[in-house]
Formats: structure tokens, C-alpha cells, sequence
């Protein structure tokens, strides 16, 4: 599940958990970046914002490490024991925010990542598509924002900018979705997607 800050991801994950689950599936959720002891510690020094100084390419580095973490530790063995993985966040959002948002290229973070991936590839990636003002409307209650977030509008609308470049690239394994539309018909929309790819044919 993929989108900038604010676009109803963890809402949507929520919801198909428990659509999958009634189907009678086993589901692991993971989180990026975290979703791990290790990740979880990354996710500190990532997103804490006294660490100005940070480069770009220790950023790139540092989720794709989580990645790694997240990927040997949970997503292998949860595959292999054929339960579902959907993960909040993945390679994509290093795709946008580091490759597109930072300017490091989006070929240099799927080079670094094929370490942290191995053959472990998202079978559908959901973009929830939302115009970076809105998504900065609907934090605005939330009182503190961590490194990321305190990025500028225009950040915000490069990473917005490249989620739907990619979308438009790679249309048939990134399916976008209008993030205003009501939280019932998202989830719709998602599930027809799920059962499309995973249940039929
Ligand atoms: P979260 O708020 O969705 O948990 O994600 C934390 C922040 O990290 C969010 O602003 C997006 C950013 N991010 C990247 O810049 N690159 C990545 O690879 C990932 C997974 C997240």
C-alpha cells in the first residue's frame, strides 16, 4: 500500500485484513520502515528530526536496510508459510521519496534495494493518489511531524508527482486510486482488485 503521508494507507490495510481474514486467510501486516526490532530502531534515526545532517544516500541506505530486516525476517517466512503479506509502505515509496524526491534517481534506489529484496517482489501495490496539500491538511491535527513530513510543499508534491510517473510506467502491477473518494468505496475497489489478481483465474 503505497501514497504520501495522510492518504488513508493504514485505514485501507485495515480494512482488507479483515476482508481477507473472513475469507479465511492468515494475514501479516508490515510496516516500513519498522516492522522489526532492527527496523523499528532505523525508523528512530530515520524520522528523528535533530539528524538535519543526514544524507541522502545514508536515507536511501538506512530504509533499505529496514527493508533487508523486514524482508528475511518476516516477509520470507510468512510467504512460506503462505499466509498473505501486505506491507505499508515498500520499495516504491524509496522509489519516489528518495529516487524522485531527493533526486538520487529512481534506477540508483532499485539497484540498492535488489540487495535488501532478493526475489521477494509485491505481486499488487496500491497507490492511493492524493494531492500533497491534502495530505498536509489531514496531518495538520498531528502534533508532532517527524523528519519527513517537515520536508516542504514542494517536496511533498515531487513524491506525489512520482508515485503517479511510476503508476503510469508500470500500470500492471500499480493500480491507483483516488484517495478522496469515501473510505467504503476505496476498499471496494481495493478488494476487486485483490480478487481479480489472487482469487480469479
Ligand atoms: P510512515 O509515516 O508512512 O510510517 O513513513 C515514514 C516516512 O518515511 C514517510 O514520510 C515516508 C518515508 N519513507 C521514505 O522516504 N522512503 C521509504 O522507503 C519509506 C518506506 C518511507
Amino acid at each position: 500500500m503505497e501514497g504520501p503521508d495522510g492518504s488513508g494507507k493504514t485505514t485501507q490495510i485495515d480494512l482488507l485484513k479483515r476482508y481477507l481474514e473472513s475469507k479465511g486467510y492468515d494475514i501479516v501486516i508490515a510496516r516500513e520502515p519498522g516492522g522489526t526490532a532492527i527496523g523499528e530502531v532505523i525508523r528512530k534515526i530515520i524520522l528523528n528530526t535533530e539528524y538535519q545532517e543526514m544524507s541522502y544516500m545514508t536515507e536511501l541506505l538506512l530504509y533499505a536496510a529496514a527493508r533487508a530486516q523486514l524482508v528475511n525476517q518476516v516477509i520470507k517466512p510468512a510467504l512460506l508459510e503462505r499466509k498473505a503479506v501486505i506491507c505499508d509502505r515498500f520499495v516504491e515509496s524509496s522509489a519516489v521519496y528518495q529516487g524522485i524526491g531527493r533526486g538520487l534517481g529512481v534506477d540508483t534506489v532499485y539497484e540498492v534495494n535488489n540487495y535488501a529484496l532478493g526475489d521477494v517482489t509485491p505481486k499488487l501495490t496500491i497507490f492511493m493518489d492524493l494531492e500533497a496539500e491534502e495530505g498536509i491538511k489531514r496531518k495538520e491535527n498531528q502534533t508532532e511531524l517527524d523528519r519527513m513530513e517537515l520536508e516542504d510543499l514542494y517536496f511533498h508534491k515531487r513524491v506525489v508527482e512520482g508515485y503517479r510517473k511510476l503508476a503510469a510506467l508500470y500500470p500492471e502491477r500499480i493500480v491507483s486510486l483516488d484517495a478522496t473518494l469515501p473510505i467504503e468505496t476505496i476498499h471496494s475497489m481495493i478488494v476487486e482488485e485483490v480478487e481479480k489478481r489472487f482469487f480469479k483465474g
